[in-house]
């Protein structure tokens, strides 16, 4: 899933390494999840308190919400290792055991897009997290013998952009599981002026505001949005970051006032002109816009559903009044008022 703009949520290469450094590394230096981050330290404590590695954990919810940040962090509140995988980087059973066998007691074993794990690959992982154990298959035909591998109780953390694509035996494994919610506007002022500190920017309040109201809810692209306004500012020679050099910054990337991009615009367009505001199959809009359907749904969709531009409904996705007003299109059908 590839997605270049601004707000696109793949992080890359440099990009990626500054992200880190602005990442928070302890439970009381994350900013909002507030019921989640509660729970996680009760669950933390109390497993630190019986010496026992913490239960396996699944987070759900959009790109860019800090599913990896909070693995690292629990890590780092547990005082263990951690490993880090993701579900298409484990092609083969060998791949998992390999790592399986090297981890040590209470390591965790971090599985981003967990929904996209091999079946095989999961069948193995079934045993081993319910038993802390492997079967190995020896002399396989007539004579096949099983031998069981004992592994020492460790935690995987899940995380996945798609809960419902995660089989049920695979989710029954998880004692915990948690979802992730869009960031409110004072949470996301409260992640750009903390990361301004971290990067020696001075950032004035309308500033931080005007880039926390455009990154759509998410810290990953109000942390990139920040650091383009610092191009922008320092090629402008301003030593402060402010309103206008915001504003100016989020139109030349496209982003408009409600955090959308040229992305977001282009999917309720298709809605509206092409199929008169809705309803309409996510499939049809993505071949529409020549754009993989996994984007639409895993990027796109979740925060125009959160915000009100989008409906979804049994019959498809339905552009909404607000939706209409945004673009200054009209919808020719009544798939604006279906609800
Ligand atoms: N940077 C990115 N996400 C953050 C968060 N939730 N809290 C603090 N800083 C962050």
């Amino acid at each position: 899933m590839t997605r270049e703009s601004v707000v696109g949520l793949q992080a890359n290469g440099d990009d990626e390494r500054v992200l880190r450094t602005l990442r928070p590394r302890n439970l009381d230096e994350y900013i909002g999840q507030k019921a989640l981050v509660e729970n996680l330290a009760i669950a933390i404590q109390a497993a630190k308190e019986r010496g026992e590695a913490l239960d396996h954990l699944l987070f759900h919810g959009p790109p860019g919400l800090g599913k990896t940040t909070l693995a690292h962090v629990i890590a780092l509140e547990m005082g263990t290792e951690i490993i880090t995988s993701s579900g298409p980087a484990l092609e083969r059973s060998a791949d998992l055991v390999g790592i399986l066998t090297n981890m040590q007691e209470g390591s965790i074993l971090f599985i981003d897009e967990i929904h996209r794990l091999p079946k095989v690959v999961e069948e193995y992982l079934y045993p081993a997290m319910e038993e802390f154990g492997i079967d190995f298959v020896l002399d396989p035909g007539p004579h096949a013998r099983t031998v069981r591998l004992e592994l020492d109780r460790f935690t995987v953390v899940g995380a996945t952009t798609r809960a419902g694509l995660i089989t049920g035996p695979l989710r029954d494994r998880f004692g915990l599981s948690m979802h992730l919610e869009f960031y409110s506007l004072d949470e996301l002022v409260k992640i750009v002026e903390r990361s301004a500190r971290i990067l020696e920017l001075k950032v004035t309040a309308e500033a931080a505001e005007c880039i926390a109201m455009r990154s759509r809810g998410t810290p990953r692209i109000a942390n990139r949005l920040l650091r383009r306004v610092r191009d922008y500012a320092q090629v402008q020679r301003k030593d402060c970051i402010d309103e206008d050099a915001a504003v100016e910054t989020m139109d030349m990337h496209g982003v408009d006032e409600a955090g959308l991009d040229r992305l977001d615009r282009r999917y309720l367009e298709v809605i509206i002109r092409q199929y008169g505001g809705g309803p309409v199959g996510v499939a049809a809009i993505a071949a529409t816009l020549n754009e993989e359907q996994d984007t639409l749904i895993d990027v796109v969709e979740p925060y125009l559903l959160s915000s009100g531009f989008l409906n979804r409904t049994r019959r498809g996705r339905v552009a909404t009044p607000k939706a209409c007003r945004h673009t200054g299109l009209q919808a020719s059908g009544q798939g604006a008022l279906d609800l």
